[in-house]
């Protein structure tokens, strides 16, 4: 696996393999790997002839410098971890060579952005197209992979990718979780012992909520799930939401709704965790 820091030599690498006309997929990451990162990796290598894979905290998406700080780094461990999964390259660049000027590039993909994670990390969404599209324009995927834990984050590369008529495919991956139902998440290796055993609870109460929608109304559902977080008193919930998957617009009924999904973003301890499962 070759390893780039620099922009020219990535993309003299990237001219050569696609004058071999071999196809290209990206992962897009911030390091720190879990299984649900390498099972982005294994579906790139599966689909592509050269998979690139990124390692870059953007510092431009954390609108908390505490978080940006304490966010963890494993660069070794990451590199070692994407060679064994058959990636291609890595691109691990320093924050001048991504921005070696501020990029004040200004997105609004209107509702989609300002709801959950958009109302919640202002500034947050603005950051991530700006760095998901200098990727895309550095390596110019055939294909690019994205999680479905981050699913607002998946809904606005879409459209990004729709609105600029970016010539790639979005390929949207399944969350994956461990064994008791928590989501993998880089941030999963900041909780100590007993929060580690409670952060189940955040899938639990999911599951248990979208068992009731045929006799709830989204607000019930909504409800409930509030009040059986409410129960697990380390839990400080920053929202429970219940949206329409295709447009992320609040629900109050489940008239004239294809997909339903609820969503939650939690504090445990000293991280902020999110989650989502679709309802129908
Ligand atoms: O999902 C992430 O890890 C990041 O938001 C991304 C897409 C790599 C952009 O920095």
């Amino acid at each position: 696996m070759q390893v780039f820091n620099r922009i020219t030599d990535l993309r003299k690498y990237i001219d050569n393999e696609r004058k071999a006309g071999h196809t290209i997929g990206l992962v897009p990451t911030m390091g720190a790997l879990h299984e649900g990162h390498l099972s982005l990796i294994g579906k790139a290598v599966n689909d592509n002839d050269v998979v690139v894979a990124s390692v870059f905290v953007n510092p431009i998406q954390f609108n908390n410098p505490s978080d940006l700080e304490k966010y963890p780094r494993t660069p070794e461990k990451d590199a070692s971890l994407l060679e064994k999964n058959g990636c291609s390259a890595v691109f691990m660049p320093s924050v001048e060579e991504m921005y070696p000027e501020k990029v004040n590039d200004h997105y609004d993909f209107g509702q989609i952005e300002h709801v959950m994670e958009g109302a919640c990390r202002p500034g947050h969404f603005n950051g991530v197209a700006i760095v998901v599209r200098k990727l895309f324009d550095i390596v110019r995927p055939d294909k690019a992979y994205f999680g479905e834990k981050d699913f607002q984050q998946l809904a606005i590369i879409k459209k990004m990718v729709r609105d600029y008529n970016i010539p790639l495919e979005i390929v949207p991956c399944p969350i994956v979780r461990d064994s008791d139902g928590l989501a993998k998440s880089s941030r999963n290796m900041r909780l100590n012992t007993a929060e580690r055993a409670i952060a189940p609870k955040i899938f639990a109460v999911l599951n248990d909520s979208v068992k009731h929608y045929k006799t709830m109304t989204p607000t019930e559902m909504h409800d409930y799930a509030i009040r059986k977080y409410g129960e697990i008193k380390d839990f400080d919930v920053e929202y429970v939401e219940i949206a329409d998957e295709t447009t992320l617009c609040h629900l109050d009924s489940w008239e004239k709704c294809e997909h339903a999904r609820i969503f939650v973003a939690l504090q445990l301890g000293p991280v902020r965790l999110i989650d989502n499962l679709r309802i129908f």
